[in-house]
């Protein structure tokens, strides 16, 4: 065990020219932030935050995070102007402006992704201004409280959850976040500890290691559908794993049980599957199964924090609308890359025949206006009679006998739709149905989601 991870460790852990290269555009960006800032008459102070500022980045990663902090007392609307204004001359003009719930600027600089972030100063992280006021104070909890021997530990665990698909507490993916990450190793102790923890850990999980509340129960009750709740430290009143998602939590669970029954480098370094278009055709022609896809563009400035959780609800609501009408879904899923997106519906029950019961009102409940809407509708195929449960029965004719249009007519009034989601369905779509899927492969994002769709398989079991 302590060979694997040392051997993983290697393989993971930035190296001497890494840390340089990081370190030095690091440098010139506060050193660039600090001479706007002085500048300004607001005292604005530039704040290194984030793995970069605490030496728990990995190798791969090439992300800087700078914040800009500002008087409490400074308008919103200054904090938005000014901030994104030193955040472009930071930046040099390279920066994008990203209109999530906080505006903010992202950039590409020296090969690094760089987020220049401005927020409040506050006094208490209690009582934020704005979402992103507690990363100061995240900073100085973690530099405080984490030993530098133990950063090795949250790289190690960093690098499980990115093998296991639930890093990231972005809305794409609704994992654990590299605060949470860090949290856990100064819980827990190290990398072995957290999954031997983890292992035995179920579907609902309370880390309060402050005691700020008095039971689980009261910490729950607080955070009633986080199926794990890690109390932060610097707010007691904020969930640090809020984003965790249920089948996140249980991935993270099953790969640690499996992790302590045989302990291997796929759990960090996963074999990706790749499949021809041949093969892909050859599997969806053996599941048997009827795919639809709806492909529609979006525009290209939405981040995927925002266009995600619109795909998602979109998603729910055709399932619901498809199911409620007979059919079933078997599995689905959304993808959004720059300007595109597709949702993928896959049906074990796509064709129904014409007729379809239609079930009345309860003896006691009168029956008249029932009986009579049915008899006149022309659609009626039998009935009124009463089945062997004693229900009144008319067996009727079903508007749509294939999914596909129930989808179209879902697609065309848009109802319980995400905003830009509609927007984008009305300017136009394209329903895309089983092999058919497999031209769009031209594009190799979508090859590969549909590839990884159709293999679907736990990392460390492929
Ligand atoms: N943060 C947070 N909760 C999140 C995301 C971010 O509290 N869901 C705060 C944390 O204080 C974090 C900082 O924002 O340290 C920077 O966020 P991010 O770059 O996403 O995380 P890192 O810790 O820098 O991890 P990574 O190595 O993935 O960049
Ligand atoms: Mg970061």
């Amino acid at each position: 065990m302590e060979d694997l991870l040392r051997r993983v460790l290697e393989g993971i852990r930035p190296r001497k020219e890494d840390r340089e290269r990081l370190r030095g555009v690091a440098e010139e960006l506060m050193v660039r932030a600090e001479k706007v800032a002085s500048g300004l008459d607001a005292p604005v102070r530039p704040m290194l935050v984030g793995s970069a500022a605490r030496d728990t980045w990995l190798r791969e990663e090439r992300d800087i995070d700078i914040f800009l902090l500002f008087p409490e007392d400074t308008s919103r609307k200054e904090l938005e102007e000014v901030g994104l204004a030193i955040a472009r001359k930071v930046t040099e003009g390279k920066g994008r402006e990203q209109f999530a719930e906080h505006p903010y600027l992202t950039a590409e600089v020296g090969g690094f992704d760089v987020d220049v972030v401005p927020c409040y100063d506050v006094e208490d992280p209690r009582r934020i201004r704005s979402a992103v006021d507690r990363s100061p104070y995240h900073q100085e909890y973690v530099v405080r409280e984490l030993s530098p021997a133990s950063i090795d530990q949250v790289l190690l665990l960093k690098k499980f959850l990115k093998g296991i698909g639930a890093y990231g507490s972005e809305l794409k993916v609704h994992g654990f976040s590299g605060y949470l990450c860090e949290l856990l190793i100064i819980r827990f102790g190290s990398f072995r500890e957290v999954i031997r923890e983890a292992s035995r850990w179920t579907s609902e999980v309370v880390i309060d290691p402050s005691g700020e509340y008095d039971s689980e129960k009261d910490a729950r009750r607080l955070f009633p559908d986080e199926p794990l709740i890690f109390v932060d430290p610097v707010d007691p009143g904020r969930n640090v794993a809020a984003a965790v998602s249920k089948r996140n939590l249980a991935t993270f669970v099953r790969a640690c049980q499996d992790f302590e029954r045989q302990p291997s480098e796929k759990f960090f370094f996963p074999r990706t599957p790749s499949i021809s278009p041949q093969e892909m055709r050859g599997i969806i022609e053996a599941r048997g199964s009827k795919l639809l896809g709806v492909t529609f563009d979006v525009p290209k400035d939405l981040v995927p924090d925002t266009i995600y959780p619109q795909l998602r609800k979109t998603e729910r609501t055709l399932v619901e609308r498809i199911e409620g009408a007979g059919f079933k879904v078997l599995r689905s899923d959304v993808l959004s890359k720059a300007g595109r997106s597709l949702i993928l519906l896959e049906l074990s029950v796509y064709e129904l025949p014409k007729v379809r019961r239609h079930v009345g009102p309860p003896l006691g409940v009168d029956s008249e206006r029932f009986i009579e809407k049915h008899l006149s509708s022309g659609r009626s195929l039998a009935g009124p009679f009463i089945d062997r449960s004693g229900r009144l029965v008319f067996e009727v004719e079903r508007e749509h006998t294939r999914a596909i249009g129930v989808l179209q007519d879902a697609l065309e009034d848009r109802g319980g739709f995400g905003r830009h989601v509609a927007e984008s369905v009305e300017e136009g779509y394209e329903i895309v149905e089983d092999e058919g899927l497999v031209d769009l492969a031209e594009d190799e994002e979508l090859f590969q989601f549909l590839g990884d769709y159709l293999t679907r398989c736990l990392p460390w079991h492929l």
